[in-house]
Formats: structure tokens, C-alpha cells, sequence
């Protein structure tokens, strides 16, 4: 299931961040804040649990959340949305998947990847930009062959392809995404997009 953010500040964050103009410098902060609106939609359905407690007037029935939250950056442009995640869930843990597509190709080639532990957690894995799904499809996977089993990938710009893609391999996955964009282009990249992701936001 795609769900895709419709809110005026993210249109305006996103079009700073699809600006070719925008230095990186800006382009992390905007990366930032298009990450925190993506990081309260994608944890809307947090299960939580009652726990009764006293104001200073009177009782009150409270909630908390119920569930450990992880967040997965595929690296290395996924590091440019984990810092919400930390800011908000203070006791989110933190796991990394690297891939790296190839210039040619567009296909992933793992390089890294050091998990905490999945069963039981409620997982986000985060990238920026879903393009063919390759990458996405790759680190689900890993994630599940961990023991994940309620997950969610949270994306800025996605490609109809890459959505596509992802639900066929993991139809069980939710999918959040600032951006719906039109297609691919011969070299994969996302149009209108934004260009190379990681290279925006680390200036390479
Ligand atoms: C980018 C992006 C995704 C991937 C998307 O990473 O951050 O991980 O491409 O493309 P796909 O959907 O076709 O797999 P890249 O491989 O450029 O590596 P980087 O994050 O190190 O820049
Ligand atoms: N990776 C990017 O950073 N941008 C694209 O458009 C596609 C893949």
C-alpha cells in the first residue's frame, strides 16, 4: 500500500530540494525537515498501550507507545533521514544496509550491513530515492531474512517502477513517500526528481 504525503510545507520543502541551484548545506536541512513530516506519517499507526497516570489535579488515562521502533538507512543517502527518527523516538535503535547501485547497470551491489536485533519491532527502512526498486527490494529482504515482519519503506521521490516493484516482491510492506514522479529515465534516474541523492547531500 503506497500513501503518498500531501501537505503544503512538504510541496515547498520538495521543491527546494528538486532545485538544482540548492547547496548541499541547505539541501541536508530540507532533507531533514521533508524527513520529520515522513517520520509522523509512516509511525501514524504505532500501537501503544494504556498506562494510567496522575496529573497534578487529577487521574488520567494515558497511552504509551507499546511496540520497539528501528529505523534502517540504506546507505549511504538513507543517513540523510534517520536524524527525525532519533529526535522523536529517543529509544528507536538504529541498523544499516549498504547498496550501492552500479553506474552502468543500476544494479545494487551490497557492501555493509549490521543489524540490531528485528523480531518483535516495528522496522522503517528509509531511502530517499526508490527508483527501479532494486535497492529497496534487496534491503527488504535482508530485513525479513532477520526476522522483520511489520515494516514499512519510507521514501522522499519515488518512481512509479520502483513502487511497482516493491509491492510484487513485498506486497506485506507499506510505502510512504514525499513525491509520486512520472518515470525513469535511460539511466534510472528519477524524473523530474532531484538528481543523485547522496551526491546532493555530501557535496561529491
Ligand atoms: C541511490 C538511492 C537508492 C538507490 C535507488 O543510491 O539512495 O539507494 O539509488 O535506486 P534503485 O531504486 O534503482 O535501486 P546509490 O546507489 O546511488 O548510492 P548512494 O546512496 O551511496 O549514493
Ligand atoms: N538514485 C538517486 O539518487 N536519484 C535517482 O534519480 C535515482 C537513483
Amino acid at each position: 500500500m503506497l500513501t503518498v504525503l500531501h501537505h503544503p510545507l512538504a510541496a515547498h520543502i520538495l521543491t527546494h530540494l528538486r532545485d538544482q541551484t540548492t547547496k548541499p548545506a541547505t539541501f541536508r536541512t530540507l532533507a531533514y525537515q521533508v524527513s520529520l513530516l515522513l517520520a509522523l506519517e509512516s509511525t501514524r499507526d504505532l500501537a501503544t498501550r494504556p498506562v494510567p497516570i496522575a496529573t497534578p489535579l487529577e487521574p488520567f488515562p494515558g497511552t504509551v507507545l507499546a511496540k520497539g521502533l528501528v529505523v534502517v538507512p540504506i546507505l549511504r543517502a538513507g543517513l540523510g533521514m534517520v536524524q527525525p527518527y532519533l529526535d522523536l523516538f529517543p529509544e528507536v535503535s538504529v541498523g544499516y544496509v549498504g547498496l550501492e547501485r552500479d553506474h552502468a547497470t543500476a544494479v545494487a551491489r551490497s557492501y555493509y550491513c549490521k543489524l540490531p536485533p528485528l523480531q518483535g519491532k516495528r522496522v522503517l527502512c528509509v531511502d530517499p530515492m526508490l527508483a527501479t526498486g532494486g535497492s529497496a527490494v534487496q534491503a527488504l529482504q535482508v530485513l525479513k531474512d532477520q526476522g522483520a515482519r511489520e515494516m514499512a519503506l519510507v521514501c522522499i521521490v519515488s518512481a512509479p517502477e520502483g513502487v511497482a516493484a516493491v509491492e510484487a516482491a513485498h506486497p506485506d510492506v507499506l510505502i510512504y513517500t514525499g513525491a509520486l514522479d512520472r518515470e525513469l529515465n535511460a539511466q534510472k534516474y528519477i524524473l523530474p526528481g532531484l538528481g543523485d541523492f547522496g551526491d546532493r547531500l555530501y557535496g561529491t
